[in-house]
């Protein structure tokens, strides 16, 4: 196979948070791979593309296909080394056959808006996924940053940090639509989160 697979990051949604090398790469495309709204904002017209949907199997065998004769530009949200598309790629592909371009993380820039270091921070992902344990727990001085789900929402959340040990009186910052012009982020604490209302996709930060 002599072309490769490029995962680009696009960064948390908005296009002045993607770096120029990953516009550029998404701009040369001849095959693109991305969610309906990343192709739909970003896919350049000439381009050949491909949704990323359920059949995970189908995109797999697209871009094999595609591979034969063109690179392929993979988009994924956020950074691909957290949380993406790029582990089910690497399930197929090895290494050698894939560029990773990094992307700014929705987790990094929930902590950049509330001014918190997360160098010390459990990061979790609760987005179609159980968090351990281990993770959940109390302890004094703990922080986390976790990605949530329709499911499995900060309301839901906030359930489960309760019965790990978490005080109601923890602070949590619910960011969500980070990067857009509808952002939102609202600072409260475990005991008073009572609804979702815009915040079932978001990153949600919580000190002690
Ligand atoms: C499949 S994960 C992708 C994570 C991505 N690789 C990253 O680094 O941000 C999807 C989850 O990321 C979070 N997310 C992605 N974009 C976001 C944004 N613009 N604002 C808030 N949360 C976002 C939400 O928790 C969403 O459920």
């Amino acid at each position: 196979m002599e072309h490769k697979i490029i995962v680009v990051g696009i960064g948390p949604g908005s296009p002045d948070y993607m770096l120029p090398v990953a516009s550029r790469m998404i701009a040369q495309a001849k095959v693109i791979v991305g969610s309906q709204r990343a192709l739909t904002t970003f896919a350049p017209s000439h381009a050949t593309s491909k949704v990323i949907d359920n059949d995970l199997t189908g995109v797999l065998d697209f871009i094999t296909k595609a591979l034969m004769d063109n690179d392929v530009v993979v988009m994924v949200s956020g950074d691909p080394g957290f949380y993406s598309f790029l582990a089910t790629l690497r399930t197929r592909f090895s290494s050698e056959y894939i560029t990773v371009i990094p992307g700014i993380s929705s987790m990094q820039l929930a902590f950049a808006r509330i001014s918190e270091i997360w160098q010390n921070a459990v990061l979790i992902s609760m987005h179609g996924r159980q968090a351990k344990d281990t993770d959940l727990n109390y302890c004094p001085d703990k922080k986390l940053g976790i990605l949530t789900d329709y499911e499995q929402n900060p309301l839901y959340i906030a359930k489960v940090l309760r019965k790990h040990g978490w005080p109601s009186n923890a602070n949590v910052w619910l960011c969500a639509n980070l990067s857009y012009e509808n952002e939102r982020i609202k600072q409260l604490t475990l005991g008073e989160i009572n609804d979702v209302d815009g915040f079932t996709h978001c990153v949600m930060v919580v000190t002690t």
